[in-house]
């Protein structure tokens, strides 16, 4: 039998770094999106500097602008102040799934999300070997591998995509100075891709990087950092779009 199915516009976009200083771009993008999508994802570095008035400006223009589900993860510049769990409360509060370690289910697509971490790429990735700061660096970006692993194991058979701050791939970081090469993600990160069938992954904070790359497995990964999208496409708003293939009867959202 023939199964019917719809196109669900999937809208990504990282590395806003709201504060009070560009609330109108912020306002301006999220209008553009709410009536081009019918999913926003936001892959991190929500606020400038971590702080929970940034995190505030941010929600209300949700609220007031965004008429469609909101998934996001955080960034390493929402951690800044130490403020990450008040900022991610603020957001839930606004109407956003922000996810670390867990799933969602919108308009018959499954997300995945982690903030990621860093540690570098293939064979010249950081080893838990040495210090013990250095172990524990690592164990970081394992920690965030296995949850994802986890969400990913979680969610059913639907098309999934996974969302995460930093990258699973040297390609979309590429372009950033070699030395920070490291500091931008993680191969760690891409080994739980492979075991489900993800059709995307969108991650931001190569500000510099370059737009799309693939993992070993010819996974699309997605560089979303607005700095970068508004670089390479300044004459339209800084937002990826991707059209997704899904069950017309899975509609249902949950957590
Ligand atoms: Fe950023
Ligand atoms: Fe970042």
């Amino acid at each position: 039998m023939a199964v019917e199915e719809k196109i669900v516009r999937v809208a990504a976009v990282g590395d806003i770094h709201c504060n009070e200083s560009h609330r109108d771009v912020v306002h301006a993008l999220l209008a553009h999106i709410t009536e081009t999508a019918e999913v926003l994802l936001l892959c991190g570095d929500l606020t400038d500097t971590g702080l929970v008035e940034e995190a505030h400006i941010l929600a209300r223009e949700i609220t007031t602008t965004v008429k469609i589900p909101v998934v996001g993860v955080l960034g390493n510049h929402d951690y800044e102040s130490g403020k990450q769990l008040e900022i991610r409360q603020i957001l839930c509060d606004a109407g956003v799934s922000i996810l670390d370690g867990e799933t969602v289910q919108v308009q018959g697509i499954g997300f995945a999300g982690v903030k990621g971490f860093a540690g570098g790429f293939g064979r010249y990735q950081l080893e838990a070997w040495g210090e013990l700061a250095i172990k524990e660096f690592v164990q970081e970006a394992m920690d965030e591998a296995l949850k994802l692993e986890l969400a990913l194991a979680r969610l059913e058979e639907m098309p999934l995509v996974v969302l995460m701050h930093y990258s699973p791939i040297r390609a979309t970081v590429e372009g950033e100075p070699r030395e920070i090469l490291p500091f931008l993600g993680s191969s760690r990160l891409e080994v739980p891709l492979t075991w489900f069938d993800v059709i995307a992954v969108f991650h931001g904070h190569a500000h510099r990087g370059m737009p799309e790359g693939y993992t070993a497995r010819n996974i699309p990964v997605y560089n979303v950092a607005m700095p970068l999208l508004r670089a390479l496409h300044p004459e339209r708003p800084p937002f990826r779009l991707l059209e997704v293939s899904c069950p017309v009867s899975d509609t249902a959202m949950g957590q």
